[in-house]
């Protein structure tokens, strides 16, 4: 369906995708990832001709589109884009905004664009929003609000650049069930995101981006559970892991908990849990280490075991000192609710790496 055929994009002298090969079929539902700056938005804006490829060819339905004179206003109208930022009309109901297009570029009659745009609400779950205004609505509506006006044109594929990125952990779930609804029903899409989650769910294919190419393509399996290059292992490896610096007395506690919490929340991590995991680190961290540690570089490493259902912190410091030792009785109060909040608590030391900690909870 589209063929991306040594596609490059150069913004000036910054070659941005230098070589881009690939096939997309009908009915694939594609997850595109990498790390930030990688050329994911630009692959989606060059497809669509927002930002022409400055070299190779892209193909769709077996046309040319680099080729000059090529309609490219109507190879357009075969995809439809969703971006992070819904762009809604703010004048406009829910409904006139979707309608809007399907009347104005493709000449549907009033009537049959708003019996589609109800039927099309009623899929994303908006029925009762009809006469709304966009202001009335939250952001996992509105963006699914938005999703409806793209379906209005009845597009052979969607290109969705980040579309739960801009909403609160507690809206994504419903736009990502929307997104996967779609894949089910065998729609083709294209998904760049940094949602693993969302990936998972909907995707049989993942593009991993890197080095201005398609650096790994491959099963949503193979990508996530057994990648084959070395890059795309320490990025997938990475998202599995939260990592953060404490390296001064002023460190940020409140932010490194709102970090913990969306890691939580991400990996379906139970409240309970969390809370322990937020209080554990803040106990060892911030209370025991942080006034003893000389030089303050406390590294700290969450990690979920998904299918043991337990969690890894894993603490590393340059000073020899036990947790154990802190206080004068050796048991003192963040120790003892360190070792409450617990499965078990292993230290160790080395003369290059400094003492690690790692405990186990869950
Ligand atoms: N219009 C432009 N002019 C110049 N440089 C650009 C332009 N658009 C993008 N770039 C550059 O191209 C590179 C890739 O940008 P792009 O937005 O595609 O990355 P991305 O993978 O989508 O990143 P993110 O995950 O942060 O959204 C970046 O280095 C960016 O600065
Ligand atoms: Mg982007």
């Amino acid at each position: 369906m589209i063929e991306f055929r040594h596609m490059q994009k150069a913004f000036g002298t910054s070659v941005v995708l230098k070589d881009i090969n690939a096939t997309v079929n009908e009915g694939d539902s594609i997850a595109v990832i990498g790390p930030s700056g990688t050329g994911k938005s630009t692959l989606l804006r060059c497809l669509t001709y927002l930002d022409p490829p400055t070299g190779g060819q892209i193909f769709v339905d077996g046309e040319d589109i680099t080729a000059p004179g090529c309609n490219i206003y109507k190879v357009r109208q075969k995809m439809g884009m969703v971006f992070q930022s819904y762009n809604l009309f703010g004048h406009m109901t829910v409904i006139e905004n979707i309608m809007y297009a399907p009347v104005k570029l493709l000449g549907m009659s009033r009537q049959d664009a708003y019996d589609r745009g109800v039927e099309l609400l009623k899929k994303v779950g908006l029925a009762d929003r009809t006469l709304k205004y966009p202001e009335a609505l939250s952001g996992g509506q509105k963006q699914r609000v938005a999703i409806a006006r793209t379906l209005a044109m009845d597009p052979e594929i969607i290109l969705f650049d980040e579309p739960t990125s801009a909403l609160d952990p507690t809206m994504t779930g419903e736009v990502e069930a929307v997104i996967e609804d779609l894949a089910r029903a065998g729609k083709t899409m294209m998904i760049v995101t940094h949602e693993m989650n969302l990936a998972k769910r909907v995707a049989n294919r993942v593009f991993y981006m890197d080095e201005g190419i398609i650096y790994e393509d491959g099963p949503a399996d193979q990508i996530f559970n057994d990648p084959q290059r070395e890059k795309t292992s320490r990025f997938v490896r990475k998202l599995k892991v939260l990592e953060f610096n404490i390296d001064s007395h002023g460190f940020d506690f409140v932010g490194a908990s709102t970090e913990i919490d969306r890691y939580c929340f991400k990996n379906h991590i139970p409240l309970k849990t969390s809370n322990k995991i937020r209080s554990v680190i803040e106990e060892l961290c911030v209370q025991i280490l942080l006034p003893v540690v000389k030089d303050p570089g406390i590294n700290v490493c969450v990690e979920y075991s998904e299918e043991e259902e337990y969690t890894i912190i894993t603490v590393k410091y340059p000073d020899r000192f036990r947790p154990e030792d802190s206080g004068d009785s050796g048991e003192d109060l963040s120790y003892r609710l360190l070792k409450a909040n617990t499965e078990s608590i292993d230290y160790s030391y080395d003369e290059a790496e400094g003492s690690t900690i790692v405990m186990k909870l869950r």
